[in-house]
């Protein structure tokens, strides 16, 4: 179903045939703080156009008359099947925006066949989340109490079945976000804050700790430098995420694209990477795996399906990016995941594309 603050009669997934589309109804059925926290990024919101900026900096080279027929879109990460490699990244207070918070989120990935990310800041937590399909699910925690708090969460975390844990590095404190200073508002899990500090004091042994005692695979969300995932593999870290929180921590990073390389080489292959921003079409992802990740987040872009059709606008967005991966692949000549590599890739300046991915969205809404 919609999102709340709607009156608006939802509209069939399947009238939605670009995710554009899905985004124009997002923003009719947001008002103007939640569409502010959701779209925004932290100060000049440079490191959010950065993301965008990288992935239109790799052009394809495509090769040709190679019985593209059949293309094969799924793989397996971490033990978990993906219909499509994409993922559907972990965002706090996901109630502002769709009913059901973040089980409608697990709930369109699970069913379309793909990997959820739970945020431990979003109703209506870890029990009743896992409770919303039976698929596979990895949970994102966010250090909010000392080492008995952890230790309860991790708990939690592994009798509900979810199959990995992510701990988000990139947010030792909550940044300077003026959209939402703009509109006075913060979201529902901000206001009255509970234990910010323990954030901020979160440290590698802390999250070694966590590894030790999780009995399921743990990484590290916000990876930025080979430097630090050289670090996190010593210490066993079961894969890589590179983010910068979609632009919404650090201002002036670099887009993540831009970092990807750097890292897959420091990686050389010894566990899978995950990137996320402004991943927002197939063949966005399909430069995310042609630089050697194995799967892409996507976070506005879930937010903007789930807003504007509950689960189904979740499921139609997967739907979509599906035919966009199958298409761009197919047009470059690759049959299978495994086909995808940096040969098929070319540095071009950027920004290519001021109008951003979706020139035909009105200027007022463009991403
Ligand atoms: C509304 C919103 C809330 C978010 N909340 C969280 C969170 O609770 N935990 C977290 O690790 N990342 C959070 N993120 C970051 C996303 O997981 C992801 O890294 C980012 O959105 C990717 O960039 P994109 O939005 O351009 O796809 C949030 C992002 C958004 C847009």
């Amino acid at each position: 179903m919609p999102g709340p603050g709607t009156n608006n009669p939802p509209r069939p997934a399947d009238s939605y045939f670009t995710a554009a589309e899905l985004i124009e109804d997002a923003f009719n059925r947001m008002n103007e703080s939640v569409w502010g926290y959701v779209a925004g990024g932290a100060e000049s919101e440079t490191s959010k156009r950065r993301n965008r900026d990288a992935l239109d900096s790799w052009a394809f080279r495509a090769r040709i008359l190679r019985r593209v027929d059949k293309v094969e879109t799924s793989s397996t990460l971490l033990g978990s099947k993906l219909r499509i490699p994409v993922l559907f990244a972990p965002m706090g207070s996901m109630d502002v925006f769709v009913d059901g918070g973040g089980a409608a989120g697990v709930e369109a990935a699970c069913r379309f066949g793909t990997l959820p990310i739970l945020s431990s800041v979003t109703p209506p937590g870890i029990e009743a989340t896992a409770k919303s399909h039976p698929g596979d699910k990895w949970f994102q925690l966010y250090i909010r109490g000392d080492d008995a708090w952890i230790f309860d969460m991790v708990r939690q975390v592994r009798q509900a079945g979810y199959k990995a844990l992510l701990l988000t590095v990139d947010t030792a404190v909550y940044s300077i976000r003026e959209r939402q200073i703009a509109q006075r508002w913060l979201p529902p899990t901000k206001r009255g804050d509970q234990g910010p500090e323990y954030q901020a004091m979160f440290d590698w042994d802390t999250a070694a700790r966590i590894k030790d005692m999780a009995g399921i695979p743990v990484f590290l969300k916000g990876i930025q430098t080979a430097e630090d995932a050289e670090i996190s593999m010593q210490r066993g870290f079961d894969a890589i995420y590179v983010s910068n929180h979609g632009g919404r921590q650090l201002d002036h990073s670099l887009g993540t694209l831009d970092i990807l390389p750097e890292i897959v080489e420091a990686a050389k292959g010894r566990v899978p990477v995950i990137v996320d921003g402004a991943v927002s079409r197939g063949s966005d992802v399909v430069k995310a795996l042609a630089l050697g990740a194995s799967a892409v987040g996507v976070g506005r872009l879930q937010a903007y399906a789930l807003a504007a059709a509950g689960v189904e606008g979740g499921m139609r967005l997967l739907e979509i990016f599906e035919k966009e991966i199958v298409t761009t692949m197919a047009l470059l000549g690759a049959r299978s995941l495994g086909e995808l590599n940096a040969s098929l890739l070319r540095a071009v300046p950027p920004p290519s594309n001021p109008d951003g991915p979706f020139p035909h969205l009105p200027a007022h809404i463009r991403l």
